[in-house]
């Protein structure tokens, strides 16, 4: 079963804290040195001899209680800044509205999409490389979202929205859980964050147009607003078919650019007309129907 690494930072947001803890991690190990070393020093150098008279008092030496005053606060002031640091990069403002809400449930997590009005659950697909504003919310019980890898963990609370963001670096799964206990089955609160390859410019622009071009009306593509007829085949999943024109072309980036330039002279007769389309907008069309999988 895959696990996850809280050590094995994923997203500029998730590797703030971890450079956090390494500086502090460091700054702690050197104090600890540094202490422990004097006071083993001092107990063999300075152990009591026979006969020996008590040492020189220091009680309210002025050059001591400074340098112990001083240094221990320019630490502090150093571990401060680095902090606030950190909380700038793993945990900026949230977005004017999110673009995924996530819902604690005694004992699963529902995702909505408000953007696009999907609603799923325990699942979470993302693009990889873009930084998501996401609000969690609970129907119950306090439960924490918290996907060591990608993010900072917080809180869900009922009736009091928090936010955090939500980033993956390059595609992936990455394993979360509930870590606020919230009854019998919290151990199996597991979150599923699957990073998918982004939309380049390049598959946006095929999407423009088959938005504005005449192909949606007779192709539909389920989650593509106004793609909804189905004259023609539907193409929600044509990047994972194996096969293009019912039979008459393997599937693969080439042909598809290829069934696209010049569907009548490929397969005369289909009631695909061609399009004339430029090389450019064939690369982009062709680009795109091979993302939808
Ligand atoms: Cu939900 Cu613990």
């Amino acid at each position: 079963m895959q696990t996850s690494n809280a050590l094995d930072p994923q997203s500029p947001l998730a590797r703030a804290i971890y450079d956090l803890g390494i500086v502090s991690g460091v700054v702690f190990a050197l104090i600890f040195v540094i202490v422990t070393g004097a006071i083993v020093y001092a107990i063999f150098r300075f152990r009591v001899r026979e006969g020996e008279p008590d040492p020189k008092q220091i009680a309210g030496n002025r050059k001591v209680e400074m340098a112990w005053t001083i240094i221990p606060f320019l630490i502090v002031v150093f571990l401060l800044v680095m902090t606030l640091g950190a909380m700038n990069r793993a945990d900026p403002p949230p977005a004017p509205s999110p673009d995924l809400v996530v819902t604690g449930h005694q004992f699963w997590w529902q995702v909505d999409y408000p953007g696009s009005g999907v609603i799923t659950a325990n699942e979470i697909h993302i693009p990889a490389a873009k930084p998501l504003s996401v609000r969690l919310e609970s129907k119950d019980v306090l439960h924490e979202f918290w996907v060591p890898e990608l993010t900072r963990k917080m809180s869900n609370v009922p009736g009091q929205p928090n936010h955090i963001w939500l980033q993956a670096d390059k595609p992936g799964t990455y394993i979360g859980q509930c870590s606020e206990f919230c009854g019998t089955q919290h151990a199996w609160m597991r979150i599923l964050v699957v990073a998918d390859e982004p939309t380049t410019d390049v598959t946006a622009k095929g999407l423009a147009l088959f938005k504005t071009s005449t192909c949606i009306n007779c192709h539909a593509i389920r989650g593509v607003a106004g793609a909804d007829l189905r004259v023609a085949p539907d193409l929600t999943h044509v990047g994972s078919r194996k096969q293009l024109g019912a039979g008459i072309l393997e599937n693969t980036p080439a042909n598809m650019r290829l069934w696209l330039k010049s569907p009548q002279h490929i397969k005369p007769g289909a009631l695909m007309p061609d399009f004339s389309l430029t090389d450019e907008q064939l690369d982009q069309l062709s680009e795109y129907l091979s993302t939808l999988r």
